[in-house]
């Protein structure tokens, strides 16, 4: 009998522990996914645009950030990580960035990431562009849930779009504003990325050589637009759907058209994508209730700004009253710290949530949270701080480069 418990549970003890002891830090989870993603849905989530230089300045600046710790403190044994966000009470003070085509990465990563940041009690957005159904991850995130929205041309699409994220429970809407023209990514042309993927010869036998990708997404069923795709014509082609939802977005959100979305949604509103203080300061005016600070990970304008070279003169610009969240390059717990110390109240992740899906499937969510989190109490600890918040962090001297 107490074999038969112990055989029960040593796998799944073993398990814990492999996984704990094998993905200490994102990078683990990096390199795993790297080997399990076919070329091109890899080089999709991994790539930025151009030659990549906006990527590599964003580590450069979160690099550069340097923090001065404090030992002889009380109270910061045991580091408290709560925060609040437009009145919203969090566990931990960042959140998972909206990602498009995320089926196309791993089956179910919007599905799998909406069921973490809920039981983390984190928020997670859901992207326009997701292979998600919007009422779905609602269902599945509740209050969690954010909604990213890329603005349809067509008044009647937006405005069921917005009827819909808030009839199905959504409180919170970011308007992604970097993107005023569709993006042009020399990889992704290279490799004829699609959803569903298309089938030619070099798509298969990239395929064929990540059978885990193939059985998964066999068995999940090919990846749509879940939340577009009633509004697709019907009987299109794939090539004509494509073209269709392309067409549709008003890639250019002009100040007219962040206006009227404002005026059309009752709940709070975020403009992700700001890097300058004239749009902070538009966004403002127009009623925004947060901006996102990014370069959308460095995939849209290589020669960007990284949020940590322009979040003071945003800050200043718009006060302390605005929350200023920020992202871009984050891949642990100090990054997070880093932020947090540079004047953002909330940090955002994208592709470490995707590497973490993409190496340990329905585990990896909860997994690189509980990475982020453990890194960023020691973090804290050592910088002597109880706390996330100004008496906390932000008494820490932050020393230029
Ligand atoms: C694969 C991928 C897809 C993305 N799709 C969207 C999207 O649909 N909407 C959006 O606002 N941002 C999108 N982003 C940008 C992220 O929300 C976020 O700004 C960025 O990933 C942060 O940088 P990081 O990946 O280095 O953490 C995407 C990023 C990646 C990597």
């Amino acid at each position: 009998m107490k074999s038969c418990v112990w055989r029960g549970i040593y796998p799944l003890v073993f398990d814990a522990m492999t996984i704990a002891q094998r993905y200490p830090c994102v990078a683990d989870l990096e390199a795993t996914a790297k080997r399990r993603m076919p070329r091109f849905a890899w080089e999709y989530v991994s790539g930025g645009i151009g030659n990549e230089t906006c990527i590599a300045r964003n580590r450069r600046a979160l690099d550069e950030v340097k923090l001065s710790p404090q030992y002889l403190v009380d109270g910061a044994d045991d580091p408290d990580l709560r925060c609040t966000l437009l009145g919203q009470n969090y566990n931990l003070p960042f959140g998972i960035a909206p990602i498009g085509l995320s089926g196309l990465m791993w089956p179910k990563t919007s599905e799998i990431l909406a069921a973490a940041a809920k039981q983390n009690n984190i928020p997670c957005a859901l992207s326009t562009f997701a292979t998600a159904g919007l009422e779905d991850i609602q269902t599945i995130a509740g209050e969690h849930a954010w909604f990213q929205l890329y603005p349809p041309k067509d008044l009647a699409i937006r405005t069921e779009l917005l009827d819909r994220a808030h009839k199905s429970g959504y409180d919170t809407l970011i308007v992604t504003v970097d993107i005023p023209v569709e993006t042009r990514r020399d990889r992704d042309i290279r490799n004829g990325l699609s959803v569903p993927p298309l089938f030619n010869i070099k798509t298969l036998l990239q395929i064929l050589a990540r059978p885990q990708w193939a059985l998964a997404t066999l068995l999940a069923g090919q990846p749509e637009f879940e939340t577009l795709k009633r509004y697709i014509p019907h009987g299109a082609s794939l090539e004509q759907a494509a073209t269709f939802l392309s067409d549709q977005v008003s890639w250019h959100v002009t100040p007219q058209l962040l206006a009227e979305i404002r005026e059309q949604w009752p709940g709070k509103l975020i403009v992700k994508g700001v890097l300058t203080p004239e749009d902070a300061e538009i966004c403002q005016r127009i009623g925004a209730d947060s901006l996102v600070v990014s370069n959308h990970g460095g995939r849209q304008l290589d020669a960007a700004c990284s949020a940590l070279d322009v979040i003071g003169e945003i800050r200043n610009t718009v006060g302390r009253d605005m929350p200023l969240i920020a992202d871009g390059g984050v891949r642990n717990g100090l990054d997070i710290a880093r932020m947090l110390a540079m004047d953002a109240d909330f940090v955002l992740l994208g592709r470490p949530f995707v590497y973490a899906v993409a190496a340990l499937g329905d585990r990896g969510g909860n997994h690189v949270i509980e990475v982020l989190r453990d890194e960023l109490k020691c973090t804290l600890a050592q910088l002597g701080c109880s706390n996330i918040d100004e008496s906390g962090l932000r008494r820490v001297v932050v020393v230029p480069s």
